[in-house]
């Protein structure tokens, strides 16, 4: 079983929006869709854009700078200009806390 860091308090993020996560020096967007959690790393491939700062509609992220975008239930790239996908990342959550596994 692998390593589950604190990423949000309960409630922290609400649907339709995001949250920045660093951890391990790496960064990861933690992403509210209708309440389910998926984590996907936060910089993009095609030129290093904060995904965090792009738009979720529904379960796609739109990079901020040149409009690529990313299923977050998958990582899977949808359209251009990036072309690889991005790492996905196990979500929990407790009572209390979302926790996100890192490695
Ligand atoms: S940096 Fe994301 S599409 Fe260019």
């Amino acid at each position: 079983m692998g390593k589950f860091v604190k990423a949000a308090d309960i409630d922290e993020v609400k649907s339709g929006s995001m949250k920045l996560v660093e951890t391990d020096g790496r960064e990861i967007v933690l992403c509210n869709v209708d309440g389910t959690y998926y984590a996907v790393d936060n910089i993009c491939p095609h030129l290093g854009a904060p995904l965090c700062e792009g738009d979720l509609d529904g379960t796609d992220l739109w990079c901020p700078f040149h409009g690529a975008s990313f299923d977050v239930t998958s990582g899977e790239v949808l359209s251009p200009p990036a072309y690889e996908n991005l790492t996905c990342f196990p979500v929990r959550t407790t009572d209390s806390t979302i926790e996100i596994e890192v490695e």
